[in-house]
């Protein structure tokens, strides 16, 4: 029976005149004149943050006197033809009447779940109801590695966060299935949600066997969000920002001693330049020129 449903619908009486009214509607809407026509569910995705339209199907040229838009028995967004609605609305949310739609604002991932269009055209007593089936989510960081060397071994912790729903870290390793186990495994795997946001984090940490060489092109993944490649155990060069801070350091002294060294020399340059008596711009004049050069030279000098 569709009858009990059909009550839920008008549940909303404020004052007792539209209680009457809506008694005697109810009345209507359970002594058989009306039916519920249920149309195939639709299927919405949103994204946190984001926006969605609700497009509720709607018979074209025919007047609607009722539209309502809820969450079972929440009312949502709506209107009467010849009501005022006073039930309180959702703020997120705005309606299009003539495109009998929904717009659904600020998407949190409480929002995920069926809706119903509920229409009803003039002159007709039945009911139409459409579900909207809405599912949020969220997109994943992109994993971030952590590595830990440990004589022989190696530890990859593998970190995301921000997604919805629940997703696990995978680990995209290739080595044959019959040593798999002896080259590395999973140590422990955690999904933990935020309080407030509901949005996860998902975490796992491998073993990686040392014993067996460097392993590389591998890589992690939650959901289809993919880490950068990494490698573990190698042995040419040590990991980690290590040897990265010694080249960078080196690079740093030697610049520092090749700008000192020019500096000094420039320097040096400029002091001869200014040294009176050079050998060979005297060669270039003649006698009495040099020496009125020299008279000027000793006068400031004395000043
Ligand atoms: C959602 O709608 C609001 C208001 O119209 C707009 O400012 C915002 O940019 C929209 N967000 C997205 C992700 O489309
Ligand atoms: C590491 O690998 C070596 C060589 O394959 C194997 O003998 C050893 O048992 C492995 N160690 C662990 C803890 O799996
Ligand atoms: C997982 O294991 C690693 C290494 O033993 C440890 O550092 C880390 O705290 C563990 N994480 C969880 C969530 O248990
Ligand atoms: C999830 O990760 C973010 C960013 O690293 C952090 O700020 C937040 O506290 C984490 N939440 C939980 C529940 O661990
Ligand atoms: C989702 O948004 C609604 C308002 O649109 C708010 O009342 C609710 O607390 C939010 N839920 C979460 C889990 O953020």
């Amino acid at each position: 029976m569709t009858s009990s449903s059909n009550l839920q619908y008008f549940r909303f009486p404020r004052t007792p005149r539209l209680s009457i009214w809506l008694l005697a509607l109810v009345w209507i809407v359970t002594s058989g004149l009306s039916v519920t026509e249920r149309n195939p569910p639709i299927h919405l995705r949103g994204e946190v943050g984001g926006n969605v339209t609700f497009h509720c199907p709607v018979a074209n040229n025919e007047k609607i006197t009722l539209f309502y838009f809820q969450n079972h028995t929440t009312f949502i967004n709506g209107y009467h033809i010849s009501k005022t609605i006073t039930r309180s609305k959702w703020e997120n949310t705005r309606l299009d009447r003539s495109e009998t739609s929904v717009h659904m604002y600020g998407l949190n991932v409480s929002h995920s779940g069926e809706y119903q269009c509920i229409i009803q055209y003039s002159g007709k007593t039945n009911i139409e109801e459409t579900s909207i089936y809405l599912s949020v989510t969220a997109n994943y960081s992109k994993p971030t590695i952590t590595k830990s060397h440990d004589r022989g071994s190696c530890y990859v912790t593998c970190t995301s966060h921000g997604g919805y729903p629940s997703t696990k870290v995978t680990w995209n390793v290739s080595v044959p299935g019959n040593v798999s186990s002896q080259v590395w495994k999973i140590v422990n795997s955690s999904n933990v949600p935020s309080p407030s946001t509901m949005l996860f984090n998902s975490s796992s940490t491998a073993y990686f066997n040392c014993s067996n060489g460097e392993l590389t092109h591998l890589s992690c993944s939650v959901g289809d969000v993919t880490s950068d490649m990494f490698s573990v155990c190698s042995s040419s060069k040590p990991d980690g920002p290590g040897w990265v801070i010694v080249v960078a350091a080196s690079s740093a002294v030697a610049v520092f001693i090749l700008v000192a060294l020019l500096l000094f020399l420039k320097h040096r340059k400029k002091q001869k330049g200014v040294a009176p008596g050079e050998p060979r711009a005297e060669r270039n004049v003649n006698g009495e020129e040099l020496i009125i050069l020299y008279e000027n030279k000793g006068g400031t000098e004395a000043s």
